[in-house]
């Protein structure tokens, strides 16, 4: 097992393929933590790393004398409020005597094979009981009878591990859940480069990097969603690590909706981590017997740079995110009409797109927004799921028979959380909104969001959609969330659970779609938020497909894609070809191969000579499928490291194929366009299928390639590089 107790020490050691992660039991059953990082044999962490010391004007156990050691220095292992900690800390709870203070220390553990559930909640799972092994630590507050169980699951293979925590209230009196992070990491320096996904709509997922600071830095969304805007991502890369080397930790949320990620570098220049809800508007009314589940977090070290922290997350989520019959299957090449056009559509204008499509190869129509109900415009309609006869003349049935024949699958588009002022639904319920009582409900896209609180409305969305879904053979959704939330609050909810809004229509959320998946098991789930605004693991969880973003331009798109690809695989990442701005269709496939590869576009509006370009495509899609979900990322050249040029490179896991793709961002004279590979053999010989010579990897990776002339001159121009292992 990789997870050690040694019970004369009163040490926990929880081991990795390349990681240790190292806490104790402290005197007065305080729980500290000893080490997090590239994986040692021992654990005499104590004579010259104790940090529990002793610290001028903080406040320090009674029972420890003046000199003992304070607890606003200790590396807690789960910090909490008020009991002498003046730092960031991860659970804060109201006792029935109205103060916050909460102190929980060690009372039990245990540790399994395999990984709990979470209720109610996404989190990665163990596919045999033997690929994980988690500990459960029990620790109680004897003021306030509150228990709190610390779950860690460790993914030996993988270097990684989750961490979550739930609170049940023992005592006889209700308590407010004010604060709860799924985990706390006390690292012992701030020596590091703090990475981060930064963005909007249609620009989402964009890396940017600061040093660590004194104080409170991170990322926060208080949206409703994951959001846009930050990602609730955050890595460290340590002072003197690289893309390649050295040491790198990884932290993401497994949550879509509020988060709070922060580091705070106290005055001694440790460095707390925290990650969880955020807490600045929510709440629990915890009552008594009740508990309380956090969502998890996915903690990754690696020590061969950000590159191989990437890697471990991309395979950890493939293999033990991702559920469901899509998770290895195939995915079909698609093509959407939404950007073709838009809303403005009807069963002879699908047909149309249908044929071309069947022609060239691709294997899937997407009907986008406005099918149904009155929909022709973004102003009404949402939560009226009724087909629109007018426009699909003859019904669904009739228009996917015809699709069908042609030998496509079939998808369709829903928004299932919002209600339209101007809807039918709305007109008969107009308290299933989320609304706030006597103050005006702001507008965003011109609707409103359904209250996913509320299980009537869950009810009535489930079989409205299985009236469609189950009655016509449709193979894919694309589930779309196009607004944040405003003005949150329930008519259903009483007063003191007001602040549980955004967590339970987060879970009400989950809980339709684990309902729709489980019903439509066959079904692939593409999940949209406006492009990639629910862009996170718990979504993952549910949609083996993400739509990565609405801007479609290959260039903007490389800031998207490298940012999204520090912990999301390409997998996940819906990538489309479009008819959208600047480069040339060669490039665009290009860019867009980095993912679950598709077309969004009208025939009717391109050239002859594009399509023809198109058609030769299709090929290339289907030999590369397999390197491209399946194997290694590396990136060349990041986005964040060069202005005008981007670089990257898959690897087959048996290190037998491999493909390179570079983008000319803006063209600059003299500007050289040197690579070198990485994760091959170095003894093996590759041929390149470009020029049909011969390489081997050690030349490959250590003296590189000038592709400067290799790749034509102006902006927006790219290459593809393929290479074959020889016999
Ligand atoms: C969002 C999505 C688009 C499209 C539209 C439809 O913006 O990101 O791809 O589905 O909604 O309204």
């Amino acid at each position: 097992m990789p997870i050690y107790f040694y019970p004369e020490k009163r040490i926990f050691k929880l081991d990795t393929a390349d990681s240790s992660y190292i806490f104790k039991i402290f005197q007065e059953n305080y729980l500290v933590h000893l080490y997090y990082g590239k994986k040692i044999p021992d654990t005499n962490l104590t004579k010259f790393h104790d940090r529990c010391v002793n610290a001028s004007f903080s406040a320090r156990n009674a029972n420890w004398g003046e000199a003992g050691p304070s607890v606003d220095v200790m590396p807690m292992e789960y910090a909490t409020n008020g009991c002498g900690d003046m730092r960031i800390t991860g659970l804060q709870v109201r006792n029935a005597d109205g103060n916050a203070s909460t102190d929980i220390r060690y009372i039990s553990h245990n540790i399994y094979s395999g990984k709990p559930k979470l209720p109610g909640l996404p989190a990665l799972y163990a596919n045999t009981d033997d690929e994980c092994t988690t500990l459960e630590i029990k620790a109680f507050d004897k003021v306030t009878g509150l228990e709190a169980t610390l779950f860690y699951t460790v993914f030996e293979k993988y270097s990684a591990m989750t961490r979550s925590v739930a609170v049940k209230n023992t005592s006889k009196k209700a308590m407010e859940v004010e604060k709860i992070m799924s985990f706390t990491l006390d690292l012992p320096t701030c020596d590091y480069d703090l990475y981060t996904l930064w963005g909007r709509h249609n620009y989402e997922r964009t890396t940017e990097i600061r040093r660590l600071a004194h104080g409170i830095q991170g990322v926060t969304s208080r949206r409703g969603s994951s959001s846009h805007n930050q990602n609730p991502f955050m890595a460290l890369l340590r002072e003197g690590a690289s893309e390649d080397y050295g040491d790198a930790y990884g932290f993401n949320l497994v949550y879509s909706s509020n988060h709070r990620c922060e580091i705070e570098v106290d005055f001694n220049g440790s460095s707390r981590v925290i990650m969880g809800i955020d807490d600045s508007d929510f709440g629990w009314h915890l009552t008594p017997g009740e508990t309380f589940y956090s969502p998890e977090a996915v903690l990754v070290y690696s020590s061969e740079g950000l590159g191989g922290m990437s890697r471990t997350f991309h395979k950890l989520y493939n293999t033990n995110l991702v559920r469901g019959e899509w998770k290895n299957k195939k995915r079909p090449l698609l093509i959407n009409n939404w950007e073709g056009t838009h809303m403005n559509f009807d069963d002879d204008k699908l047909l149309d797109i249908a044929k071309w499509a069947a022609d060239i190869g691709i294997e899937m129509l997407v009907m986008d927004d406005g099918w149904f109900g009155k929909r022709n415009d973004d102003k009404c309609a949402l939560g009226d799921w009724i087909v629109n006869e007018e426009k699909l003349k003859g019904g669904l049935g009739h228009l996917i028979e015809r699709v069908k024949a042609l030998g496509l699958k079939f998808g369709i588009w829903y928004e299932p959380e919002m209600i339209s002022p101007d809807s039918d639904l709305y007109r008969a319920h107009p308290d299933w909104c989320i609304h706030v009582p006597g103050r005006e409900t702001s507008l965003g896209r011109t609707q409103y969001v359904i209250d996913m609180t509320r299980e009537d409305v869950r009810d009535y969305l489930f079989n409205i959609m299985c009236d469609v879904l189950g009655n016509n053979d449709i193979d894919y959704i694309k589930w779309d969330f196009n607004r944040n939330i405003s003005e949150a609050g329930s008519a259903l909810l009483p007063p003191e659970r007001q602040k549980e809004f955004f967590h339970r229509f987060i879970l009400g959320t989950y809980d339709l779609m684990d309902r729709i998946v489980k019903r439509f098991p066959h079904l692939l789930f593409e999940n949209c938020s406006g492009g990639g605004g629910r862009y996170d693991p718990g979504m993952m969880y549910y949609s083996p497909q993400i739509w990565c973003s609405d801007n479609t331009d290959s260039i903007g798109r490389l800031d998207i894609q490298f940012g999204s690809s520090l912990c999301y695989p390409a997998s996940v990442q819906g990538a489309h070809v479009s008819a959208s701005r600047r480069t040339n269709y060669n490039t665009k496939k290009d860019v867009a191969m980095w993912g679950s590869f598709g077309y969004e576009l009208d025939p009717a509006k391109i050239s002859e000579e594009d399509k023809a370009v198109i058609r030769t495509q299709i090929a290339g899609y289907h030999k590369y499928y397999d390197l491209i979900h399946n194997g290694d990322l590396y990136r060349l050249i990041p986005t964040w490291a060069d202005p005008y040029k981007a670089a990257w490179q898959f690897v087959s896991e048996d290190k037998t194929q491999a493909m390179v793709t570079v983008v000319r961002k803006h063209h600059v004279r003299d500007d050289s366009l040197f690579v070198r590979l990485k994760g091959l053999d170095p003894d093996t010989y590759y041929r390149c299928e470009e020029n049909d010579e011969v390489y081997s990897g050690a030349l490959l990776m250590y003296a590189g390639m000038n592709l400067t002339f290799a790749i034509n001159r102006g902006d927006g121009q790219s290459l593809a590089l393929h290479f074959e292992a020889i016999e």
